[in-house]
């Protein structure tokens, strides 16, 4: 029994070795039919695709994770999007009707509260696009960065390019709390809270519009015209707006949600910036990432914000790398894209293509070209 025992193993070593070692004593054979039938595949294995996996796990591991997302995460409840009509030449009337809502007799009031980093020239591009409508600006600073980072109030240096809204301003600072090792995203809704309480001291009101965003997240000043007149507009909305990389250049999808507003609603509304509704209205303004003047500032804004944790090599922030990466329309972290099925992440795949449309911009953007040069298409190049 037992030799029929090593017989069999014997054959099937065999069957992989081939006839040739059928002669050789038991234990060669063995070690022979190791080293032949497994030697070269195993050897790869072991000694060349293990560490290969190994050190591109570690270089490439979000890579990885993100490529096989589908099959780990599904997708998000789809938004119910709202078709969005705009003719400069309709009335308000009709704009309202086509939206399926009647026209107020008078307008809401506006507040557009905003925390502040250091993004000065996007606030003054915001600020001028929606002016015509705001009621008030309140913006709100920390001397923390969200990754807990000691930063100077950068609003209070630049002030005095801010004089066009003086009148209508409600302005705050707060402490950071200054948590080493804490998540940002921890600070971030500490200083929300806080812009919660900045916007009682602005005079905000039941059913006053407030506009919920980011800096670089600017509705078009038509949008927020259109919801400030009609009247059944829904409590909480928000906003599609084109995103673009860089500069106005870079307009890589429509996908941008986060921005919302909302009808006012005292102890009930608190400041957010993630998805609050199922409502969102289409094509509603530009979402401008990383649209910075100086590589200073990408790099001040790499370090110090809520994904830090993607600058995994030092080199990442070497200024010669992020001006190429910026002139490619390619990725600063060296990332897949965030995307939810296979489809998406391939057609997403590589840089950006340039764009040379300067169609439907923010009007102070066109109007002061020289000044915002670098926002336009063909001048990546970003000063020193
Ligand atoms: C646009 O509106 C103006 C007046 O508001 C009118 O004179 C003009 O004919 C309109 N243009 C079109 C194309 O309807
Ligand atoms: C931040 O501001 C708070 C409140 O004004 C102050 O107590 C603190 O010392 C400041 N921290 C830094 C690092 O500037």
């Amino acid at each position: 029994m037992m030799s029929d025992g090593y017989k069999k193993s014997d054959d099937i070593c065999e069957d992989v070795c081939g006839s040739q070692t059928s002669n050789s004593p038991l234990s060669m054979s063995r070690l022979r039919c190791f080293c032949q039938g497994l030697d070269v595949k195993t050897l790869i294995v072991l000694f060349l695709f293990v560490p290969t996996c190994i050190v591109g796990a570690y270089f490439h591991g979000q890579k990885v994770t993100y490529f096989l997302r589908p099959l780990w995460q599904s997708p998000p409840k789809p938004f119910i999007e709202m078709t969005h009509y705009y003719h400069e030449n309709i009335t308000m009337e009709n704009l309202c009707k086509l939206h399926g809502w009647g026209v107020r007799e008078f307008p809401r009031r506006v507040y557009d509260a905003v925390l502040f980093n250091n993004e000065v020239d996007m606030l003054t591009i915001r600020w001028k696009e929606l002016y015509p409508y705001v009621t008030q600006y309140v913006l709100l600073e920390s001397n923390s960065t969200f990754t807990a980072l000691p930063k100077p109030y950068f609003f209070a240096l630049s002030r005095d390019k801010f004089k066009f809204v003086e009148q209508r301003l409600t302005y705050g600072t707060i402490g950071g709390r200054f948590r080493r090792g804490e998540n940002p995203f921890i600070e971030e809704a500490y200083q929300r809270v806080a812009l919660d309480q900045l916007l009682q001291i602005a005079g905000i009101e039941d059913d006053d519009l407030l506009i919920m965003s980011d800096v670089d997240e600017i509705p078009s000043r038509h949008t927020i015209n259109l919801l400030r007149w009609c009247d059944d507009i829904p409590q909480i909305l928000h906003l599609q707006l084109r995103n673009y990389l860089y500069s106005f250049e870079f307009y890589f999808d429509s996908k941008s949600w986060r921005a919302s507003v909302h009808r006012y609603r005292r102890g009930k509304t608190r400041y957010a910036h993630y998805r609050q509704t199922d409502y969102l209205l289409s094509d509603a303004g530009w979402h401008c990432s990383f649209c910075f003047r100086h590589i200073s500032d990408f790099i001040f804004k790499m370090k110090a914000y809520s994904h830090n944790d993607r600058v995994r090599f030092s080199h990442y922030l070497d200024p010669k790398r992020i001006q190429d990466i910026i002139c490619r329309g390619a990725d600063l972290y060296d990332m897949l894209p965030e995307e939810y099925t296979f489809k998406d992440i391939i057609r997403r795949l590589g840089p950006i293509p340039h764009s040379y449309s300067g169609v439907h911009l923010p009007a102070h953007l066109l109007d002061n070209a020289d000044k915002y040069k670098y926002l336009l298409p063909g001048n990546c190049r970003r000063e020193g």
